[in-house]
């Protein structure tokens, strides 16, 4: 198994920083299906933690490590700082972001910008890896366009400033998202580097993850996207990588209790408002691919409340498996309502404080029945 630095991983699939998606209820969810995997939080701005010293994003729960805190930004010592605080709140490593394409983050020299600004990149590594204790990583991409490909010299850059880690996405900056992840390129970082490297980019399942492993040599396989709705993919990978054979993929009935439990720990995290609005684009990604769910989708993208997201889910569940799907939903949903609450608020480090700001949701209804009836 690959090391970061002091870290021992038991696992070589990163679920990888995404702004808006990997905070600690969407983490939650990835944990309790797979206890292995690498994670990371969501990417927190240096310069805001210098303003407000503190950041919801590094709420860490004791049972999500082996975890990252990804930072970004191009003052060195401003990085140093918010690194020391990711240190304090638990982090096991510090992951620096310099693939980061937005515009509004690269407009300044953040993100992927730095690409273009190796030695300020060095400057910035060392100065964090100096005020730390844990391991610094970083993730970046192939180069910010077609003709300034760096990938390999900005590698070997990292490696000699002193990261334990690099995670490589196989596009430009320029790129975006678009065409397809170079994973040829990703394998020549990898020859280059003697720290591990986990590559990135386009994997969707456990074969796209066995494939990317042998064309690059990579140590490890990051999977973004792949992983929205789709929290069962993580440890697939794990077993086919380590197996060569492939567990069954959740059913439609669990994976619609999942996507409840997620938008229920979204609300219970940001409040009914927000939690809701966030919920829909993660249940459009949990219902994607079901047998006539085009209409109970579109449904889903209009919820308001957490008590509308149920009874729209409860009605696709029968749709796809009869009253007994229903069911099965609904006394997963309770059955999980309970334990999902005392996990969170047990957890978290910011303890009581989370409690407090939670919103309570005090009755989960359907048509049919009040399920949990419920005040945290
Ligand atoms: C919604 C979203 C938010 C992202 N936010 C971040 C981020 O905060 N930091 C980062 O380094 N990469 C971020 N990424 C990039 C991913 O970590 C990953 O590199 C990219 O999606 C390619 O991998 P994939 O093909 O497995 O999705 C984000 C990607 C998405 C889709």
């Amino acid at each position: 198994m690959p090391r970061i630095g002091s870290l021992n991983l038991k696992s070589r699939v990163y679920v990888p920083p995404m702004a808006g998606v990997t905070d600690i209820v969407f983490r939650n969810i990835i944990r309790r299906i797979d206890p292995n995997c690498l994670l990371s939080t969501e990417m927190v701005s240096s310069r805001a933690l210098l303003h407000r010293g503190e950041n919801r994003i590094m709420d860490l729960a004791p049972d999500e490590h082996p975890i990252g805190i990804q930072i970004f930004g191009h003052e060195p010592e401003i990085m140093a700082e918010a690194a020391q605080r990711a240190q304090r709140r638990g982090a096991n490593f510090i992951d620096i972001n310099m693939g980061c394409p937005v515009p509004k983050i690269t407009k300044g020299k953040d993100g992927c910008a730095l690409m273009r600004e190796p030695d300020l990149a060095r400057e910035i590594i060392a100065t964090v890896k100096s005020a730390v204790d844990i391991p610094v990583t970083v993730k970046f991409r192939l180069g910010w366009d077609d003709t300034s490909r760096n990938a390999v010299e900005f590698g070997e850059m990292a490696e000699d400033a002193g990261v334990s880690m690099v995670t490589v996405h196989g596009r430009t900056r320029q790129q975006l998202y678009s065409g397809k992840a170079d994973w040829d390129f990703i394998a020549k970082v990898k020859k280059a580097l003697s720290v591990p490297v986990f590559g990135n980019g386009d994997v969707f399942s456990p074969e796209d993850a066995v494939r990317l492993l042998e064309i690059t040599g990579c140590d490890g396989v990051a999977v973004a996207r792949g992983s929205l709705g789709n929290p069962w993919v993580i440890p697939r990978i794990t077993a086919f990588i380590e197996t060569g054979r492939l567990p069954p993929e959740a059913d439609d009935v669990e994976r619609l209790a999942v996507g409840f439990r997620h938008c229920l720990g979204l609300v219970l995290y940001k409040g009914e408002r927000i939690g809701t609005s966030e919920s829909r684009r993660h249940l459009t990604h949990y219902t994607k691919g079901m047998s006539g769910g085009a209409p109970f989708r579109n449904r889903l993208t209009q919820v308001g409340t957490v008590t509308d997201a149920l009874n729209v889910m409860a009605d696709l569940a029968e749709h796809i498996a009869g009253p007994e799907g229903r069911q099965r939903f609904l006394n997963a949903v309770e059955n999980d309502y309970t334990s999902y609450c005392s996990t969170l608020t047990e957890t978290t480090t910011a303890g009581k404080d989370l409690l407090l700001s939670m919103t309570p949701c005090s009755e989960v209804r359907t048509d049919s029945q009040t399920i949990a009836v419920a005040t945290v």
